[in-house]
């Protein structure tokens, strides 16, 4: 698997854009504009690159957030959203600087001008005057008329909250017909400024799993009642995989697969993740809309074609009683029969806040009557019956592995705010 990092940046940060339609494209938005910032300012080619980047995901942290730390609204206290970012990209390859950025997104400029004067600090001051012009840029409206007042603000917190530097070449890009056109396709002009160093980076199989990993836990992380999921079901996948004699390539790529399958569920809105009754029908039809969606974000991106493929059909059925297509059989390729066996089995075993999960025996029986059914694939089923009690101490180790992360990624957030 290969897979330029510019491209899949764009998958996460239009799927962080998901969460909520008042975002109107705020990580892609603030990406573009902070790019425009870093290339006016003379920055290099990997600071422009770090700046880019952390532009792209800044508010993870919020939306990461919601289930961490209950009382939180999202930017009611912008220094912990912002480091619940770091904390989460932290551990990413390559993003030491990125995860810095975001950390100090929203420490003002005179402020951390004492600490850091550097090159670090100066994207930290882009990306806050970025987010600064676009959050106050209204979705219904041209841009181009608002852009004159919107500089006006920033001009008026020049020098305090924001770079003076920054704000200027702001109110310059202004001045220039055209200069911010991108901003109405944000998507296809990101990536211009720091060009050479974007169109050459390329992930292979574990970068890729590694820089999904966090995000697979914004996606987790958004209901407790599925905090460890995605987790489980990458691991049971890709031992399916293994099973079924896909390469080692497909193993992986299965793995990322499970971390992403439900990237969708981003676009559901939280009442109807958490609602601890059973959802109406109206509810319902949005939850199954995640489906569609995982497939349609995970798209036309070279190197993620299986990802996507299997990612958008782990809710289709064999029997053709599956959504988002409702495929039947042979129309559902054997990466996707798997992703689905390894969903359900993940989901009816986890333990969940409102009931425990299955015993393995009483797992293995309903997967039975699935297969009989010709709902699951009976060989992919049959497998895993071979190897249940394996797969499912895996699978724990993997969930609790998962829960213990969230433990400290909470655990850590609460320590900052005493
Ligand atoms: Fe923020
Ligand atoms: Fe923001
Ligand atoms: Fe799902």
């Amino acid at each position: 698997m290969q897979v330029r990092l510019i491209d899949l940046m764009g998958v996460l940060s239009r799927a962080l854009d998901l969460v909520s339609r008042m975002l109107g494209n705020h990580h892609v938005h603030v990406g573009f504009l902070a790019a425009r910032f870093a290339g006016r300012l003379g920055m290099d080619a990997a600071t422009q690159r770090d700046v880019l980047l952390a532009g792209m995901v800044h508010d993870a942290g919020a939306i990461a957030l919601h289930t961490a730390l209950e009382s939180l609204a999202f930017e009611r206290d912008l220094y912990t959203h912002a480091r619940a970012g770091q904390l989460l990209l932290d551990n990413c390859p390559g993003f030491e600087g990125v995860s810095w950025m975001v950390g100090e997104h929203h420490t003002p400029w005179d402020v951390l001008r004492e600490r850091d004067s550097g090159s670090l600090g100066l994207g930290a001051n882009i990306i806050n005057a970025a987010d600064f012009v676009d959050v106050r840029l209204r979705r219904h409206k041209p841009y181009a008329v608002q852009f004159a007042d919107v500089a006006a603000s920033a001009k008026r917190e020049a020098g305090r909250l924001l770079n003076p530097d920054c704000v200027e070449v702001f109110r310059e890009l202004v001045a220039e017909h055209g200069a911010l056109d991108g901003l109405y396709a944000p998507a296809s002009h990101l990536y211009t400024d720091a060009e050479e160093r974007m169109e050459q980076e390329y992930l292979g199989c574990e970068d890729v799993v590694r820089l999904c990993s966090p995000f697979a836990q914004v996606i987790d992380f958004r209901s407790r009642f599925t905090a460890t999921h995605s987790r489980g079901v990458a691991v049971v996948a890709e031992d399916l995989a293994r099973a079924v004699d896909f390469s080692l390539t497909e193993q992986r790529t299965m793995h990322v697969a499970g971390l992403l399958h439900d990237i969708g569920k981003l676009a559901v809105p939280g009442s109807i993740l958490e609602k601890p009754s059973a959802l109406e029908d109206a509810e319902f039809a949005v939850m199954r809309e995640h489906a569609r969606i995982s497939g349609e974000i995970l798209g036309n991106v070279a190197g993620l074609e299986l990802v996507c493929q299997w990612a958008g059909q782990h809710h289709e059925r064999l029997d053709g009683t599956g959504y988002p297509f409702g495929l039947r059989g042979e129309a559902i390729s054997l990466g996707a029969r798997i992703i689905q066996v390894a969903d359900v089995f993940t989901a009816i075993t986890e333990d969940r806040p409102y009931r425990e999960g299955m015993r393995p025996e009483a797992a293995a029986a309903l997967l039975r009557r699935q297969a009989d059914a010709r709902v699951l694939d009976p060989e992919i089923v049959c497998l895993l019956l071979e190897r249940m009690d394996d797969l499912n101490c895996a699978r724990e180790r993997e969930q609790q592995k998962a829960r213990d992360e969230f433990e400290r990624f909470s655990g850590g957030l609460r320590n900052l705010r005493h």
